[in-house]
């Protein structure tokens, strides 16, 4: 055969981040390379209570064709939740039930990206979202990010340089690499600068439930007075991955567009775990599933820092997420990170390297990102210890 795929797939790169996963499982390692909420959290008897539930109703509405919005009830709990805790106004947006953050990602780019477009991203940041943009054949525009979240002087600059700008991508809590968490500030001026420049941002924000430590901050969709932030989240990190569950606040007047394009896509999102969801966060104590869910990864992130600040050589350091499942180690500049992390295999420990969070990921990087959800607790301090030393070899050059 000599078809091509089309021209736009050349822009595709496989998951760094799967590649050390699945190395991970194969060889037994201690792993803080998959970003998976820890299996600790899942709620199975709940699961299995409302699955129950589910097939002793009979009622056909949940085993046949649902609504492209979502199952109703469902959105309305979400709703009532989103305008309690960040005061979303629904009557002004709509909220869309999607097959995981990552869908939302992908109508929206669907709908708003063209050929050529500029999208800026945080970087490092989540590379499938790269991808995503990338196969709607957008140009990527890095900022960097710090304790504060996105650099808005950066973002400034390069809306002034590249009119070709149209979204802004930003994961504003407990970000995908770093743990970092824009303050309010940033927040605003991020927002302010979307309306200034005319652009819209998309706020990818799926670990929002999982706060353990620090105050609660509102997201840039809590500022939206225009319509032009897109607001995702996600149930994969409170409930499970396998649900394929998250959801999208948009602006009603894209109520069209997102009802075709997700019809077009997948209909809707499984009805069966829609009802499970709606369960759990309904009729059970879903605060009290989510503090245990919060207090296992304070318990976890406590242990790796303390084992770190322990072990690791003082010209390294590392980021103090107050939620979320990620944590950074940033070395200096004579550490290289793929190395460092084949060198953590041979010791027993994966990590996933820098450059995996880059737009260019062959750039060079060194840092690594730290999942500490998964792995044994009982692992987590040895893991931590081994990465700590190893700093020491390779930045001594004992190695
Ligand atoms: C920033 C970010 N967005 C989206 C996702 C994917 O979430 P979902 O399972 O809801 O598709 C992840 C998962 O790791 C993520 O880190």
């Amino acid at each position: 055969m000599n078809i091509q795929p089309a021209e736009r797939m050349n822009h595709i790169k496989p998951s760094v981040i799967r590649q050390f996963a699945e190395a991970a499982l194969k060889q037994g390692l201690i792993s803080f390379a998959n970003g998976n909420p820890s299996p600790v959290t899942f709620p199975v008897e709940y699961m299995k209570r409302f699955y129950q539930e589910a097939l002793e109703t009979g009622d056909n509405k949940l085993f046949t064709y649902g609504a492209v919005l979502g199952y109703p009830p469902l959105v309305e709990a979400l709703k009532k939740r989103l305008a309690a805790k960040y005061g979303f106004d629904f009557e002004q947006n709509d909220l869309f039930i999607v097959s995981g953050g990552t869908q939302a990602v992908d109508l929206v780019s669907k709908i708003w990206l063209e050929k050529g477009d500029g999208v800026i991203v945080e970087e490092p940041s989540y590379s499938s979202c790269y991808n995503i943009f990338h196969a709607y054949e957008a140009e990527l525009l890095g900022v960097g990010i710090n304790e504060s979240g996105i650099d808005t002087e950066a973002v400034e600059e390069m809306l002034k340089t590249h009119p070709e700008v149209k979204l802004i991508y930003t994961i504003s809590s407990f970000q995908n690499p770093t743990g970092y968490t824009a303050v309010a500030d940033t927040r605003k001026k991020l927002y302010e600068l979307a309306c200034r420049y005319d652009k819209i941002i998309l706020e990818d924000d799926p670990y929002t439930e999982l706060r353990f430590a620090g105050e609660s901050v509102d997201p840039v969709k809590s500022l939206d007075t225009e319509g032009r932030v897109f607001y995702t989240s996600s149930l994969s990190k409170v409930i499970c991955p396998s649900f394929r569950l998250g959801y999208l606040v948009a602006d009603k007047r894209f109520r069209q567009y997102l009802n075709v394009c997700k019809q077009v896509t997948d209909i809707h999102s499984n009805t069966l775990a829609q009802y499970v969801a709606w369960g759990i966060m309904t009729k059970t104590d879903y605060e009290e599933h989510l503090n245990r869910a919060r207090e296992e990864y304070r318990k976890r992130v406590a242990l790796v820092t303390e084992t770190l600040k322990k072990n690791m050589h003082p010209s390294c350091r590392i980021s103090a997420p107050e939620g979320g499942l990620f944590m950074m180690l940033f070395m200096p500049d004579c550490v290289d990170a793929v190395e460092f992390t084949w060198k953590g295999i041979e010791r027993g420990v994966v990590c996933v390297p820098g450059s995996g969070f880059l737009i260019d990921g062959n750039a060079p990087s060194h840092s690594i990102r730290m999942c500490y959800s998964t792995a044994p607790i009982e692992d987590v301090a040895r893991g931590a210890e081994i990465i700590g030393k190893l700093t020491w070899d390779m930045i001594e050059g004992k190695d």
